[in-house]
């Protein structure tokens, strides 16, 4: 599978699996819930949802969830992203995600950002846009 580009088939799977992923999301204190999920350069992808707690720090985004299953899957090389919110505004990754996505991803990995309502709207962003100059010690 070519990860250069993605293709419309590829993309589509990506995004069903965001949304899919988004119904599972754990958020019975910001009623917030996301989906994502990851597409590998060997064309498998996987999902995650944000998963609050009682302590609300110990709260997980979705963004990472994803990459972390994928990581403890034994693959880190992120061809393409899906984050999916029902949120009337297009809601991009934080800032924690953001450089976990940085860690694991190439500079033109496409990011697509989607929200569910009525307007349909989405995005595709790169991590070099979302986070230029990010820190690296490798
Ligand atoms: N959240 C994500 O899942 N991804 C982000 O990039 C930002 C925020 C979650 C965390 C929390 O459960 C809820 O959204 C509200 O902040």
């Amino acid at each position: 599978m070519s990860t250069d580009t993605l293709n419309e088939t590829e993309k589509d799977a990506l995004i069903a699996a965001a949304r899919d992923a988004q119904a599972s999301a754990y958020a019975p204190y910001s009623n917030f819930a996301v989906g994502a999920a990851v597409l590998l350069s060997d064309g498998s992808i996987h999902q995650g949802c944000n998963i609050e707690n009682a302590s609300f720090g110990l709260t997980i985004c979705a963004e990472r969830v994803a990459i972390f299953r994928a990581v403890a899957a034994g693959r880190m090389d992120i061809a393409a992203v899906a984050v999916v919110t029902s949120a009337p505004k297009l809601c991009k990754p934080c800032g924690a995600c953001r450089q976990v996505i940085a860690e694991f991803s190439r500079a033109d990995s496409p990011i697509i950002i989607i929200s569910t309502t009525a307007s349909g709207l989405s995005a595709t962003e790169t991590i070099t846009d979302l986070l230029p100059d990010n820190f690296t010690l490798l």
